[in-house]
């Protein structure tokens, strides 16, 4: 089956949990006066549950299919929306096919310590939506970068290495790799 062609031109952003796909998206959303979506919290709006809640509770493969769910649904929306897709977006087939249709998917890509390092100080912070790196996670990172390389590699048409980058730089190669104006 075909998948249904995006009726906007969304930008979506995809990469590895800590890659700042969440913090940039709503700030480009912001300057481009686009609406902004993220994978996880629309799970958790249109659930009532956290992700760690519905990890525990259910497990992985119904987590992915409400993903999947989202990423259909924000497929049916009539306006352009920044979309922050989380970490796992690339795991089914359907979603890449989905992907591969949007007007702009930017990788966001960073050397695994800074993204441990990054992760860790959410973590300290209260964040746990990221219980598959529960346990080890610099192991269990290095394992989800090799299983996903491709795969984010397979969907995208420009990667972003973020390293040694502010929020503002990659705001701005993000803006100047899609040819997109900001309005603010
Ligand atoms: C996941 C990434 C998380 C969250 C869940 C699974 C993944 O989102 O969806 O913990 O499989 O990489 P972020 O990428 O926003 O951390």
């Amino acid at each position: 089956m075909n998948p249904p062609t995006s009726p906007a031109p969304h930008l979506v952003l995809v990469g590895l949990m800590g890659t700042g796909k969440s913090t940039v998206g709503r700030r480009i959303a912001h300057k481009l006066g686009w609406e902004f979506l993220d994978t996880d919290d629309e799970i958790t709006r249109t659930t009532g549950r956290t992700v760690r809640q519905i990890f525990e509770a259910e497990g992985e493969e119904y987590f992915r299919q409400l993903e999947h769910e989202v990423l259909v649904a924000a497929w049916q929306l009539s306006t352009p929306h920044v979309i922050a897709g989380a970490g796992g977006i690339i795991l089914r087939a359907d979603n890449r096919e989905l992907l591969k249709s949007a007007q702009h998917v930017i990788w966001l890509n960073a050397p695994l310590p800074i993204l441990l390092e990054r992760i860790g100080q959410r973590a300290a912070k209260g964040d746990g939506h990221r219980p598959l790196i529960d346990g080890n996670p610099a192991e269990r990172l290095q394992k989800l970068y090799v299983e996903r390389e491709s795969l984010y590699r397979e969907v995208s048409s420009v990667e972003i290495d973020v390293e040694g980058l502010q929020v503002q730089d990659v705001i701005d190669k993000v803006l100047f790799e899609t040819r997109l104006e900001a309005n603010s």
